[in-house]
């Protein structure tokens, strides 16, 4: 299991751009915690006592979580603070929940319809969340491979969204490195989906469509790497990415209202339907981040 440090409480300099960046990232991924706790109490076998448990005390903690975040307004330096000092713990709490289960089910001690890897990908997020925690308070970033981005045993260099702005000299390594990993995430969710939701064929149609963007992804994935460290380079890459990622989006919203609506063929798919809606919401995000990272490099 690869393990870290997670960030300490915010410094009395913690200042008002920091403030606001740290409680924007908490209003994204604070409901993404509380969903990921959902999917594990759902998607483990119901013999799996304890583990059900330890998930479902997650997912009232994060809803209750995500309840005080929409109350918080940005310019409160203490009020987000306080909220910190829960949030953090509470995340790295269940980042270790999920590190430590996909080691059990990667190794058959523990028994889940959830795809070990899936295990992986929920921890990756909980750790990026982590990391833009530590970076808005001035901490160190996270080793890269602890987020799946190659070259690990250097910091990773992303940061809050709202912080990029402000990264001057490192936007281009920040480019880099958030193409990588959103990317690598992007392209899990199409091969989750590949893996689990669609019914043999009743839902051939819908395996064809998400194969095809996860093709065009894994693709845009390899290249990431290669991409030079030059503004046009980065801005021409970046262009293409967004384009599949406004398309992947779109896909994923329609699917999320065809299958609540019943419209699929035999009515659902195989796995629950707000797993899409979530996804769709992590596409959001990226397309955030290229947007604002096009902005500071142009
Ligand atoms: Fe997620
Ligand atoms: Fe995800």
């Amino acid at each position: 299991m690869i393990n870290h440090e997670f960030p300490g409480p915010p410094a009395a300099s913690f200042n008002p751009a920091a403030t606001a960046a740290a409680l924007d990232e908490m209003r994204f991924w604070v409901r993404i915690m509380g969903e990921h706790a959902k999917f594990i109490r759902s998607g483990i076998d119901p013999s799996q006592e304890t583990t059900f448990r330890n998930a479902d005390a997650f997912a009232v903690e994060f809803d209750r979580l995500q309840r005080a975040v929409a109350c918080t307004p940005p310019g409160d330096f203490s009020a987000v603070s306080a909220l910190l000092s829960e949030v953090i713990p509470r995340t790295a709490a269940l980042r270790n929940f999920k590190a430590q289960l996909f080691k059990a089910i990667s190794q058959c001690a523990a028994v889940a319809e959830l795809p070990a890897a899936l295990l992986d990908h929920i921890r990756r997020e909980a750790d990026f969340f982590l990391n833009n925690l530590s970076r808005a308070m001035g901490q160190p970033a996270v080793p890269r491979e602890i987020l799946g981005i190659p070259d690990g045993g250097t910091p990773a260099t992303v940061l809050p969204r709202l912080l990029i702005p402000f990264a001057g000299q490192n936007i281009l390594l920040i480019a880099r490195d958030e193409n990588l990993f959103h990317l690598r995430i992007q392209e899990e969710h199409g091969e989750v989906l590949l893996l689990v939701a669609y019914r043999p064929k009743l839902q051939d149609m819908l395996y064809r469509e998400t194969a095809k963007f996860e093709n065009q992804i894994e693709t845009l994935h390899q290249q990431a790497m290669s991409v030079p460290l030059r503004s046009k380079a980065l801005l021409k890459f970046n262009a293409k990415v967004r384009d599949v990622m406004m398309c992947w989006h779109d896909f994923l919203m329609e699917l999320f209202q065809d299958v609540i609506n019943c419209k699929v063929p035999s009515g659902q798919i195989n796995t629950p339907a707000l797993i899409l809606d979530h996804m769709a919401r992590e596409v959001e995000y990226y397309i955030s981040v290229i947007d604002i990272v096009n902005r500071t490099i142009a």
